[in-house]
């Protein structure tokens, strides 16, 4: 695993995600100030999570609606039923880190 640079934190909002073109692509998201990533593509289709509808800890996929906990990456609600991929983070100064798979 590789610590890679998300953004910094000021660059995203309480209630916001971003994307990264990692491989495979890594979502980062703003929960109450608390940053969170996971894998990007929702476990049921193709679709960006960073895109989806984000509530209450939970990020809900913009194309079939399947719901996701932002903490542990488990599918609450079908049609998703398997969880997405956790990624550490953490915060170095002004930065926000990622530990991305090692080709990125
Ligand atoms: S692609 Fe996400 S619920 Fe279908």
């Amino acid at each position: 695993m590789t610590w890679i640079r998300a953004c910094s934190v000021d660059e995203l909002d309480d209630g916001d995600a971003l994307r990264l073109d990692t491989t495979p692509p890594i979502a980062v998201f703003n929960v109450e100030g608390e940053f969170l990533a996971l894998a990007d593509v929702c476990t049921h289709g193709q679709s960006s999570l960073a895109d989806g509808y984000i509530e209450g800890g939970q990020v809900e996929c913009a194309w079939h609606f399947a719901k996701f906990d932002l903490r542990t990456g488990a599918a609450l609600t079908l049609p998703a039923t398997a969880p997405l991929c956790t990624y550490q983070v953490r915060i170095d100064g002004s930065d926000v880190m990622v530990e991305a798979p090692d080709e990125n």
